[in-house]
């Protein structure tokens, strides 16, 4: 099982400039957490705060019973281990080929062979789509095939945690659903722990199990998906809607003069900018591909909820019921089908269910998992020359995560 990850009264500065303070929120064991937050809030510096590669000025990060803000440098390295990252960048070695990038961790920290090196790395390529391309260097292929060899490297030594920071900036939609389905198979596999760094409103409303969001230097909120996607605090709902209109500014902060005017534009019928969607609607979570194992943290995570419940604003807490009932509907159909119709059956439940008869939730749901994005989103595929050496490698070569949905 994965490891909780346990934040208390964190508080991180550059020099004079304060980044955030007093963050307290707990990553659920095996649970997948989503952290949201306006470009320079300090995202990043989390997530490095919490392996470790940063030090905060007070409170404390607790691991596996250990603090890692106050442990030595010995213990840190154990506790390191127990990680996989995915940083926004790849952050992969320039001048070394993607099989020795990923092979990295393993030479590093571990004693094993080459050939249990060679068969390990190999099988983690496989699994993030990159069978073929292991000689490639960085430079050589596109930021989507880096982001996917980051993940693979993260991957490399079982981690209890996995933290990804903006696993979808640089890719286009499909490809952003296919890497957040592999996170959610990746948990099912092993129950890891999971923190997603996102902007990406989609991810927020399908994957994690609990959002939380960084601003103005704090931490606004850390709860089930549900309760952030239903609130009603004014930052959150223009987050969610992508619009200029509301707190969230260009820089800085935005003074009453602009507030009055933006609301004056707004009354006149002016455009915001942003999506109409109603993110109050909660969509349901996507689920393991076929043939892989369900996840172990959701029946932990429905138990969790459950408890907090009471204390939830009464919207949140009728999405989460209205929410309970749609995973229930879903996940009782995937296992009916899984059941039935055996492996060969279950690789063809995408098409099955998405046929269904008068099952409005079950057939939403396949199509939440690989049509993120609406109907623009092949379109915009196709239109991203960046991404075009990535075509002829992955899903077309190695289907593994497109089974059973062409
Ligand atoms: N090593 C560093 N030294 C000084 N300032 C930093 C460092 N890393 C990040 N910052 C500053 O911290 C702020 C938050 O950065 P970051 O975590 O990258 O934001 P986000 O990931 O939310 O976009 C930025 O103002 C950035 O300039
Ligand atoms: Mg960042």
């Amino acid at each position: 099982m994965g490891v909780e990850v346990s934040v208390e009264g964190l508080t991180k500065s550059f020099g004079s400039q304060n980044i955030w303070r007093d963050v307290s929120l707990t990553l659920p064991s095996g649970e997948v957490s989503a952290l949201l937050g306006p470009s320079g809030t300090g995202k990043s510096v989390f997530l490095k705060t919490l392996i470790g590669l940063l030090h905060p000025e007070q409170g404390s990060v607790i691991i596996d019973g250990t603090d890692i803000t106050q442990c030595s440098a010995k213990e840190l390295y154990e506790i390191r281990k127990l990680f996989g990252v995915l940083f926004q960048d790849g952050a992969l070695f320039g001048s070394m080929s993607l099989y020795d990038n990923i092979a990295f961790p393993l030479r590093e920290h571990t004693k094993k062979k080459e050939d249990e090196v060679r068969r390990i790395v190999m099988e983690k390529i496989d699994l993030v789509g990159l069978a073929g391309a292991e000689d490639k260097l960085p430079g050589e292929i596109s930021g989507g095939m880096r982001k996917r060899a980051g993940l693979a490297r993260a991957l490399v030594l079982d981690p209890q945690i996995i933290l990804c920071d903006e696993p979808d900036s640089g890719l286009d939609p499909v490809r952003t659903a296919y890497i957040s389905q592999l996170l959610i198979d990746i948990n099912a596999q092993i129950d890891a722990t999971i923190l997603i760094v996102t902007h990406n409103i989609n991810i927020a409303r399908t994957i994690p199990d609990n959002i939380g969001m960084l601003f103005r230097k704090e931490l606004v909120m850390f709860g089930p998906r549900e309760q952030l996607l239903t609130s009603e605090q004014p930052v959150v709902k223009q987050f969610l809607s992508g619009d200029r209109f509301g707190p969230i500014g260009m820089s800085e902060e935005k003074d009453e003069a602009v507030a009055a005017a933006e609301a004056a534009m707004q009354a006149a019928g002016i455009s915001g900018g942003g999506t109409k969607d109603d993110f109050t609607e909660i969509i349901p979570q996507v689920q393991p591909n076929p043939g892989m194992p369900e996840r172990k943290a959701v029946g932990r995570h429905r138990q969790r909820v459950l408890e907090l419940l009471p204390s939830l604003p009464a919207n949140a807490q009728q999405a989460i019921r209205e929410s309970m009932a749609m995973e229930d509907e879903v996940l009782a159909t995937k296992r009916a089908h899984e059941q039935g119709q055996g492996q060969a059956g279950a690789a063809e439940w995408t098409t099955a269910t998405a046929t269904a008869p008068g099952s409005v939730a079950v057939a939403d749901a396949p199509t939440d998992v690989y049509d993120f994005g609406g109907n623009d989103a092949p379109t915009q595929q196709w239109e991203t020359p960046a991404d075009a050496p990535t075509e002829q490698v992955d899903t077309t070569k190695k289907p593994r995560h497109g089974d059973g949905r062409s």
